[in-house]
């Protein structure tokens, strides 16, 4: 009995060591590497096959239900983009839904895309995939050309999103869509503390971007008020709404995760964890896996 106790404090000794060495070893690689590091990271994180678990089919619906009025008013021919797309979910629930209006889906990872153009829905003529990074993407976009760029689940790994800014706004039209999603600070928190982690703690209140987990790849989360600033006081945006996604569940490594994961529920047990869910997504965005922020371009 004591061996096995001084063994597993041992094992927890090192896997911190490891945890300090790896923050050390990302923050120099970081510096060094810039980019390619970056990119090596988010296209690990394709692995995760977000179009075929259940749990994110989930929460394609609970996006869905905000999203929805939104998408509501496009027209024929309007151009939406789909900006680091990975597997496709979002673009193949509009490629159906909006048979007339274009989707363009793109992302830096061939896995990802390879995976969306094998299982984009029949008949979907009106979408396309293609391997590009985003700036690449924005950059050949020509002036007012585009409706609706939306950009779920992305800022998280790639902070520099910022600088593409002068892009989203010469890209859109006016009126148009600018639909995005944060990590919320307070995910990050409950992660570390769940995961005792307390060291991390100070950087993730006292910071918005940087290396976590022991994780080369470089994080971004905010809060709701940091989610304003930037798109109504830098972008000039109007900002329609922030909602949460993800109040009360998560998925298989979330802090969330502990309280259910929606692909171990039944339908019943769904649908009203999507109910206490969309409740907590209007009133406390903050506290969620993610922000979902929708703004337009003024007219
Ligand atoms: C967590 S996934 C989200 C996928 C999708 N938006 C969704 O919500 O289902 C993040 C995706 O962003 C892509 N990505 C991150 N930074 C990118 C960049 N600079 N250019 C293109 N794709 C990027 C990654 O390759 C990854 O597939």
């Amino acid at each position: 009995m004591k061996i096995l106790r001084i063994l597993a404090l041992l094992f927890l000794m090192s896997s911190k060591i490891f945890i300090k060495i790896g923050r050390v070893i990302g923050k120099f690689s970081h510096e060094a590497f810039g980019d390619v590091i970056q990119n090596i990271g988010i296209n690990e994180s394709t692995k995760y096959n977000m179009l075929g678990t259940e749990s994110e089919i989930y929460y394609l619906d609970k996006y869905w239900q905000i999203l929805g009025k939104y998408l509501g008013v496009l027209s024929a021919g309007d151009l939406i983009l789909d900006l680091g797309c990975s597997q496709g979910r979002f673009a193949h629930r509009l490629a159906v839904e909006h048979p007339k209006v274009k989707i363009k889906g793109i992302d830096l990872s061939q896995r990802a895309i390879d995976y969306a153009r094998d299982n984009s829905p029949k008949n979907s003529e009106n979408l396309e995939f293609q391997v590009q990074t985003i700036r690449e993407c924005l950059s050949a976009q020509a002036d007012n050309s585009v409706s609706v760029i939306i950009m779920t689940e992305v800022t998280v790994f790639y902070p520099d999103w910022i600088k593409d800014i002068p892009d989203i706004q010469r890209c859109l039209r006016p009126g148009g869509l600018f639909i995005i999603t944060f990590r919320s600070r307070y995910y990050n928190l409950l992660h570390c503390i769940g995961n005792d982690n307390w060291e991390a703690l100070p950087d993730i209140l006292e910071k918005d971007e940087g290396f976590l987990f022991g994780n080369p790849t470089k994080f971004q989360w905010k809060d709701k008020f940091q989610v304003s600033e930037i798109l109504e006081g830098t972008m000039g945006f109007h900002l329609d709404e922030i909602y949460g996604i993800g109040g009360c569940s998560g998925i298989d490594g979330d802090p969330f995760a502990r309280i259910t994961m929606p692909e171990n529920l039944n339908k019943d047990q769904k649908d009203l964890l999507g109910q206490a869910e969309e409740k907590i997504g209007r009133m406390i965005p903050d506290a969620s896996r993610y922000m979902l922020a929708i703004s337009s371009k003024s007219v």
